[in-house]
């Protein structure tokens, strides 16, 4: 049975069955997790208005892909590689078997595995394209903070698969990458991860590797400006880019060492949240609006000047806003010791002029965070709408 669109990453228990789950789950133990049955059948559609990857509750791994086209390989080439990519991706995230499959996921079901794919700006030089290229794509400017490594940012083609498995992951990472063979080589690949569904007792939301909450101030589907902030309206132009959406990947290293030093008090300052359950200074719960205008006893602001969640809040950046979808990284440890780990930070937004760029700068001018993290490495990648029964990804640039 396929529960489409169900718990997702924060893993609701359904239907739980067998002796020893029934008996874990009954027992009244604050720390045990639910036991969870649905993450192998959950099944994310491939179809939509949308693509899938943007809105779907974040899975527990990820895989980032950038390609580049072969000399040789244009316009054309590129339309059979997408209609390629497109059938493997509609299969595997329906769980059908597909004529090259490698074995690897044979015995899963679908466990949300989500495929979207994005272009980016080079990928309209490369083809005779130009014409069609959304002023979306306008290069991101320096920011002074920026150690980025351009080997690891930008490339034409990007893809971003999601999974609440490990194999049907790399499944679906190999197949895309097999049939780029001929068209597009690998740019490069970074690998991220949260949390498994079912890990905490009830759906929560995730941490990021300095131990945050985090994900809790996001503009949500159910807010009546989500749909203008993150997707691209269906009147603009170019209109292959109707319903499509803006991705802004940052691979943003954490100085975890000197993190680790500071006292929790001074973490939370930097944050203007609370460690333990993610509440803002201000009072409340972790669902409360941060009040900035509050202030503490001795007159000071309750949430830091600094505090990141002020510099960065759509109220002190003119309305601007994204929807951050990030995925956890650890690439084993540098030459200095120090863990190469940190966020693969993932921003969804109608149009980056009024999202990312703007709190970007504003964050890389005076943000108590920036002294804790390193952007490395950076792409800005156009992601065209969802494709109708029939259709593949970005068929209507490509056609
Ligand atoms: C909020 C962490 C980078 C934009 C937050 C929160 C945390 C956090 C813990 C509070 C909880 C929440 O609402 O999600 C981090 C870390 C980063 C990082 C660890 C880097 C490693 C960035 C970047 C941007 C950004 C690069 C955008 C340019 C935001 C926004 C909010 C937020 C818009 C919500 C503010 C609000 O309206 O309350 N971040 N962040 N963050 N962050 Fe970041």
């Amino acid at each position: 049975v396929s529960t489409v669109g169900a718990a997702g990453a924060t893993g609701l228990a359904v239907g739980a069955t067998g002796g020893a789950v029934a008996q874990a789950a009954a027992r009244d133990d604050r720390k045990a997790p639910k036991p969870v049955t649905s993450v192998g059948s959950t099944r994310v559609p491939f179809h939509g208005k949308h693509q899938a990857g943007i809105t779907t509750p974040l899975q527990a791994f990820g895989h980032l892909l950038a390609f580049d086209l072969v000399s040789g390989a244009g316009r054309k080439q590129a339309a059979a590689l997408l209609k390629r990519w497109s059938r493997t991706a509609r299969e595997l995230m329906a769980d059908e078997s597909t004529a090259n499959s490698t074995g690897i996921a044979l015995d899963a079901g679908p466990c949300s595995l989500s495929v979207t794919f994005g272009f980016g700006r080079t990928f309209f030089s490369r083809t005779g394209l130009e014409k069609q290229r959304p002023d979306g794509l306008a290069p991101l400017p320096d920011f002074s903070g920026d150690a980025l490594d351009k080997k690891r940012s930008d490339g034409d083609l990007w893809v971003q698969i999601g999974c609440d498995d490990g194999l049907v992951a790399f499944d679906a990472l190999r197949e895309i990458q097999r049939q780029a063979a001929g068209t597009a080589r690998l740019r490069w690949q970074m690998n991220g991860f949260t949390r498994t569904p079912g890990a905490t007792r009830r759906p929560m939301t995730v941490r990021n590797l300095m131990g945050q909450v985090d994900g809790t101030n996001n503009p949500k589907p159910s807010e009546p400006d989500f749909d203008g902030r993150i997707f691209v309206p269906s009147s603009s132009k170019p209109s292959w880019m109707a319903n499509g959406s803006f991705a802004v990947v940052r691979r943003i290293r954490m100085l975890l060492d000197d993190w680790d030093k500071i006292p929790l008090k001074e973490q939370e300052r930097v944050i203007g949240r609370r460690k333990s359950d993610g509440a803002p200074l201000s009072g409340g719960t972790e669902h409360t609006d941060p009040d900035l205008e509050k202030r503490s006893t001795g007159g000071s602001p309750a949430i830091p000047a600094d505090a990141h969640v002020r510099v960065s809040a759509p109220a002190t950046n003119g309305g601007a806003a994204m929807l951050r979808r990030p995925f956890s990284y650890h690439d084993g440890f540098r030459d200095d010791g120090a863990p190469d780990a940190g966020l693969l930070f993932i921003a969804w937004q109608a149009d980056p002029l009024r999202g990312f760029v703007p709190v970007q700068r504003k964050l890389d001018r005076g943000d108590a965070l920036s002294r804790y993290v390193r952007h490395e490495a950076s792409g800005l990648f156009a992601v065209p709408g969802g494709p109708s029964k029939g259709e593949y990804v970005g068929q209507a640039l490509l056609e």
